[in-house]
């Protein structure tokens, strides 16, 4: 049996007549923050402990009235509804309209368990509706789900290179890969490096493929330059917006995210996996709907993440490294002295106890960078000056 496309396969090791070709199964990479055991260990020896930058997960507070939703909400003995309940769309839609200034009909908008999920298996639905093409393209800096999401459809994960300010290129799109992808996978504010792409430029360049653009929006409230900015600007045709509440609303416990745009698609979707049982918990669905009606908390949330980007900088210029703030998401991306990464988070274990995460974890472009994520409390970005003596 040849080995279905984009899979690993190779020849039996022993040889035989009777012995076929032998298919590989898939094992799992190991996961990336799991490589950082060792540097971990390294920072927490400090006095104080380890002051973990490496993984984007909030530690703030959550708004109280999600989490008072989130208690009493009633929801728990019935299933909830897959696609999300009346109520959650609506405020999805709410919140769209206030904050980024475009109007979704709530009909175009459908739950998601946080994004993460989402981005894992888009590749796999699409390609059940498409089987004839089999190629996902996302920037060569990135999100690493992007390709791991590829992967475990089975599909090929084609990186599009990004230009000095960590934009997507599609200009450099190999045509061959256009005609076999299923979709193109944007984010902005970008996560590693902050950058914001042409969201217009993107529409255009999919539409005219006939190629869905997927538009990962999870950080569009931590825009620094210039305004938040959404792909549904551009319209609806051919494009899913995907937001989430982790970051926005310190809910990454919770999990609770929308995916919203081309109806089609979006219906689509949302028929296969509530075939596949996908429900965000109906106590998780009140508390969404409380986050997304409110803006004060983000407002507030805004104002941490970038007071301690711009301390931290200071602190690691002072330290004698060159630290540029972003343009978007709460990321310092930090290019290494040497180009060597690892050795800069060494460094930054040992003298700072503080977790970086080497850039080659979103990709091999990345490889010459550090990111560090700045969400710890402030009293921790000064136990870190306090650290290199830069206080
Ligand atoms: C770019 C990007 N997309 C999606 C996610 C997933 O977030 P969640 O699954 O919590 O919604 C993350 C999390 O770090 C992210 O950085």
């Amino acid at each position: 049996m040849p080995p279905p496309t984009g899979c690993a396969s190779s020849s039996s090791p022993w040889p035989g007549p009777d012995v076929g070709p032998v298919i590989d199964g898939f094992v799992p990479p190991p996961y990336p923050y799991d490589r950082l055991r060792e540097l971990h260990a390294v920072a927490e020896a400090h006095e104080g402990g380890c002051v973990d930058l490496s993984v984007g997960t909030p530690t703030d507070a959550p708004p109280a009235l999600a989490v008072a939703a989130l208690a009493s909400s009633g929801s728990e003995r019935g299933y909830p509804p897959s696609i999300g309940s009346p109520a959650y769309r609506e405020a999805a839609a709410g919140w769209m309209a206030r904050r980024l200034g475009v109007t979704v009909d709530p009909g175009q908008i459908a739950a998601c368990i946080g994004t993460k999920e989402l981005v894992a298996g888009v590749p796999q639905w699409l390609r059940l509706r498409t089987p004839g093409r089999d190629t996902v393209l996302y920037p060569a800096v990135s999100y690493p789900t992007y390709a791991m999401g590829a992967t475990l459809a089975g599909c090929r994960a084609v990186p599009v290179a990004v230009d000095d300010s960590f934009r997507i290129d599609l200009a450099s799109v190999d045509p061959a890969d256009a005609d076999r992808a299923l979709c193109l996978w944007v984010n902005t504010p970008g996560n590693p490096a902050g950058g914001l792409d042409d969201l217009g430029a993107a529409a255009r360049w999919g539409r005219a493929r006939g190629i869905p653009v997927f538009s990962d929006e999870c950080y569009v409230e931590f825009t620094w330059t210039g305004p938040a900015r959404t792909i549904l600007e551009h319209g609806t045709d051919g494009l899913v917006a995907v937001h989430s509440l982790s970051k926005r609303s310190n809910l990454a416990g919770a999990r609770a995210g929308v995916y919203a745009g081309d109806r089609d698609l979006v219906h689509y979707l949302s028929e296969v996996r509530k075939h596949a049982g996908f429900m965000v918990a109906g106590p998780v669905q009140a508390a969404a709907v409380a986050a997304w009606g409110d803006d004060v908390h983000v407002d507030d949330q805004r104002a941490r993440y970038r007071r301690r980007l711009d301390r931290l900088a200071a602190i690691l210029d002072a330290w004698g490294l060159e630290v540029a703030l972003p343009d978007g998401a709460f990321y310092l991306w930090i290019a290494a002295p040497g180009g060597d990464a690892w050795s800069l988070a060494r460094r930054l274990a040992e003298e700072a106890g503080v977790l970086a995460s080497p850039g080659e974890f979103y990709g091999p472009a990345g490889s010459a960078y550090v990111r560090l994520a700045v969400v710890r409390p402030d009293e921790q970005i000064e136990l870190v000056a306090r650290r290199l003596g830069v206080v």
